[in-house]
């Protein structure tokens, strides 16, 4: 039997063969398409490839891509489980061909494809074609030689292919595997078509037209092939099965289940096996490419599929959580061909544990409230509507999820009651508020989000997504478009850029119009939680409400600020290591070029610290270990040992962050944070960690400033070659540096002690010793004797050991220095102790110091100092001096 692995090998390597470039599956979230909920057939990330508006460096290329068909256009949710082909998650195999070949190649692949390595037989297939498509008619007789009743003219839709309501389009050829005539069921395009005798199994597009906009298409630059054919059913043919869910790959799937909860696979529970099958793999994969559960938008779809599985392991009996417990099977089936559900296996465990453990407490009561609704319903009444919502709103129940219990019993429920309730509750939300006086600027904030929902965050996994104007804001008012040169508040439906939060500043980049539109977004801010706000200015056209733009997150400058927020988990734990538990975050900033972290730290971490801090940060970045992110409950994460940050309000549910590594003694990741930030895929991604600052911040509170990757690398060659320079101007080699400057330093200290015994030695001698005259001499005033100096360039502090030599080399009488040195003045005035009596040397150079723009100044009657700052007149302050001394 050939495996649905191996049929997806076969196809693949088949159209790898001819020429075309294996490309691996996108996101199923779009990132080339704001208006479309998920990827939902293989030719979305081609998109724009067809278009022209993207190079690729093939024209030729095969995929196996993952689809999602819930909760969009294409929705198929509410089938699942009672059919034997509607799948919410499935693989689309296509082969696609960008102006290279057009019809006669793609039909020629497809048909050798099917009948000989596939091995079909051709007898059991038979084509459709759009009505007047004769060249595609004429091709199926000649390469398939189809006899003319196998080539099925169809003029609906059906075969008329469009991706949306835009975008590129053109007929189609489909091929059907007639399973034969115990099936019920007739031919494409006949009465019975509808039943499962002929099962389409691949579909042939030949793009032709551009889809812009409702009423207008366009031709393609140049035709294309776009093909897509359902892996699941092309299993079911060629394992011989019916039903898609009895290929190997589900009955894995469905067998797991039925193990977890000791049913049987078959019979009564066999729906509830298959609907798990089904949405566990929807689940996962929507998890693993970035979608997380909310009551909005893609979030909500996923927690719709999700509870509408938990449900079923409801009524299987499961009394445990059961989804997380069969992600092993589906790792085991499908990790092969992807890869990224062992990447995202603790996230994708953790998130279905959560939803269905909090699920659990209300689904039970939820499920007693509409029993005892339903006993006193007739009939045939449907659900009233405010009973639905009750169970939405108090329980947790999608309205789908209520109708898929109320399914079994062919009761419906009051869809346009449900969804009245809703509104009424909106506006009651939105009156309450309004009563509440804030800001007009805030109301809009508020209104806006009550209009346009959460922005959807693609920003983990993407850089560069799609988005749509929604709303454009200036001055507190919407506006309806902004204008080459004009700033502007932009509100998109969904978006890369990160706003700023938890410390990380927001993002900036740019936004692009197919019109030529061109947006520079300076920052990124969150209103309420929910909204973000682009703050950006039109470098070029104009930005329309409306407008598709394509939106780049700088990529350098989000690079650098990953490493910087994970290189701050790092350090956390390492200084908690370092310096004890009580080393607490009380806050952070994560810019591009540098992280700042405070901790509650009494005393000054020590060099020998803060070196073993920075060596254990770049050890676990040596590491290279895996950073991975997991969603769960605050309690829970707590209880694996994460640590909450400071001011952080949490809700329902965390991102948990870990990195570093396990520790095996403390069986435990190394860092542990709740954290919404974006983070390196590994820490080596980090490159380097360099601590450039620690000081006080304020009581209790150290800062600590560290620089990663390029960053702290130019902030080392920087500091090298300051080292260089002052190696050069020693003249001696970097080595002896540090002992060359000790040196020179103990010299210069030795040099400066014989300067000041020279200057005094001068200034004894008659000189000042800054090289200028003495400008005085001693004489007698008043009976005594009186000696002064003016002493230029004159260190002030060695003024009053050379007036106490002066003193003694009087014996008695009073001495006057003054000393200039940058243009300010010092003045010490001495009075030997047989004459304080008659004399105050505090009042002798007060006199002085008001010559010199002093106030005058203090000491003691025989030695007292004083200052001015007008050096220039030392010689007036000399005689004010002489001239108090004589008159006392
Ligand atoms: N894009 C085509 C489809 O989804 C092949 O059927």
């Amino acid at each position: 039997m050939q495996t649905v692995n191996d049929i997806r090998s076969v196809f693949l390597n088949y159209f790898g063969r001819n020429g075309h470039e294996i490309v691996e599956s996108s996101p199923l979230v779009p990132r080339n398409d704001p208006t479309l909920m998920f990827t939902n057939a293989g030719m979305v990330q081609f998109k724009n490839v067809f278009t022209g508006a993207e190079a690729r460096p093939y024209s030729r290329a095969t995929t196996a891509q993952k689809c999602v068909r819930a909760g969009g256009k294409h929705n198929d949710l509410d089938n699942v489980g009672y059919t034997a082909r509607h799948h919410t998650f499935f693989e689309m195999l296509g082969n696609f061909s960008f102006g290279d070949y057009f019809k006669d190649v793609a039909i020629e692949l497809a048909w050798n494809l099917v009948t000989r390595e596939f091995g079909l037989n051709p007898e059991r297939l038979m084509v459709t074609v759009y009505a007047d498509d004769d060249e595609a008619f004429g091709l199926w007789r000649k390469i398939a030689g189809l006899p003319e009743q196998k080539i099925v003219r169809i003029a609906t839709d059906d075969n008329f292919w469009r991706m949306g309501d835009t975008g590129p389009c053109g007929p189609c050829s489909e091929i059907f595997y007639d399973h034969g005539p115990h099936v019920a069921g007739g031919p494409p395009g006949s009465a019975d078509a509808d039943g499962d005798r002929f099962i389409e199994i691949w579909n042939l597009v030949f793009m032709q037209f551009e889809q812009v906009s409702p009423d207008k298409r366009i031709a393609l630059p140049k035709p294309s092939i776009d093909t897509g054919a359902g892996l699941e059913r092309v299993a079911a043919v060629l394992q011989g099965k019916h039903d898609n869910y009895d290929i190997d790959l589900m009955r894995a799937l469905i067998v797991a289940s039925a193990d977890a909860t000791r049913t049987s696979p078959d019979g009564p529970k066999a729906v509830s096996h298959r609907v798990i099958a089904d949405h566990l793999r929807a689940s996962s994969f929507l998890i693993a490419d970035g979608v997380t559960p909310s009551n909005e938008g893609r979030g909500y779809v996923l927690r719709r599929i999700m509870r509408r599985a938990m449900r079923h392991a409801h009524m299987l009996g499961a009394r445990d959580p059961l989804m997380y417990r069969l992600v092993p099977a589906l790792i085991q089936q499908m990790s092969q061909a992807y890869p990224e559900l062992v990447r995202a296996q603790p996230l994708i465990t953790e998130t279905l544990k959560l939803e269905e453990t909090r699920f659990k407490q209300t689904l039970e009561r939820g499920l007693k409230l509409l029993e005892d609704e339903l006993a006193t319903l007739g009939g045939d009444q449907p659900l009233p509507g405010e009973t639905a919502f009750k169970l939405y709103d108090t329980y947790g129940f999608p309205v789908d999820l209520t109708q898929d219990v109320l399914r079994g019993q062919g009761r419906a429920v009051d869809v346009d009651g449900f969804n009245a309730a809703m509104q009424r509750q909106r506006e009651e939300a939105r009156r309450n508020w309004a009563g509440s006086g804030e800001a007009a600027t805030e109301r809009l904030w508020f209104e806006l989000r009550d209009e346009l929902g959460a922005t959807e965050f693609l920003g983990y996994d993407a850089e560069t997504a799609e988005g749509q104007v929604l709303a454009l804001v200036r001055g507190g008012a919407r506006i309806q478009e902004a204008r080459a040169g004009e700033d502007v508040q932009v509100i998109v439906n969904q978006t890369p850029f990160y706003a700023e939060s938890g410390g990380q500043v927001g993002d900036s980049g740019v936004m692009f119009s197919a019109e030529g539109t061109e947006v520079a977004v300076a920052d990124t801010q969150k209103k309420l939680g929910q909204l973000w706000v682009h703050e950006s200015r039109v470098t070029r056209g104009t930005l329309k409400v409306g407008d598709i733009v394509e939106m780049r997150v700088d990529e350098r400058r989000r690079g650098a600020i990953r490493a910087n927020h994970s290189a701050t988990h790092l350090l956390h734990e390492a200084l908690r290591r370092r310096l004890g538990e009580h080393v607490t975050q009380k806050g952070s900033l994560v810019a591009p070029d540098r992280l700042r972290f405070d901790i509650s730290q009494p005393t000054p971490p020590s060099a020998a610290d803060l070196e073993a801090v920075e060596e254990e940060v770049n050890r676990r970045i040596v590491g290279n270990s895996e950073v991975v992110t997991r969603l769960m409950s605050p309690d829970e994460a707590r209880g694996m040992g994460a640590m909450a940050l400071f001011g952080e309000k949490y809700g329902d549910e965390v991102r948990v962050v870990s990195m570093g590594g396990r520790d095996p003694e403390a069986n435990r990741d190394f860092s542990i944070e709740l954290c919404g930030g974006t983070h390196v895929r590994r820490t080596g991604d980090i490159g380097l960690f360099k601590i450039v600052s620690e000081g006080a911040v304020a009581a209790g509170v150290r800062r600590v400033e560290a620089l990663t990757g390029q960053g702290a690398l130019a902030y080392l060659n920087e500091q090298e070659e300051r080292l260089q320079k002052a190696a050069g101007a020693l003249n001696v080699p970097v080595a002896e540096v540090p002992a060359r400057v000790t040196a020179l330093v103990e010299e210069r200290r030795r040099l400066e002690r014989e300067l000041a015994e020279m200057r005094k030695q001068l200034a004894l001698a008659g000189s000042s010793g800054g090289g200028a005259q003495a400008a005085a001499e001693e004489r007698e005033v008043n009976g005594v004797r009186f000696a002064a100096r003016v002493l230029e360039g004159f260190p002030a502090k060695d003024l009053k050991p050379l007036a106490d030599e002066m003193k003694k080399k009087l014996g008695s009488g009073v001495v006057a220095l003054v000393a200039v040195d940058a243009g300010k003045a010092s003045l010490v005035v001495g009075v030997t102790p047989d004459l304080t009596a008659r004399f105050d040397a505090v009042e002798l150079v007060k006199a002085g110091s008001l010559a010199v723009g002093g106030k005058g100044g203090g000491g003691r009657p025989d030695m007292a100092q004083a200052g001015g700052p007008d050096g220039a007149r030392a010689d007036e302050a000399v005689a004010a001096i002489e001239k108090a001394l004589a008159a006392a």
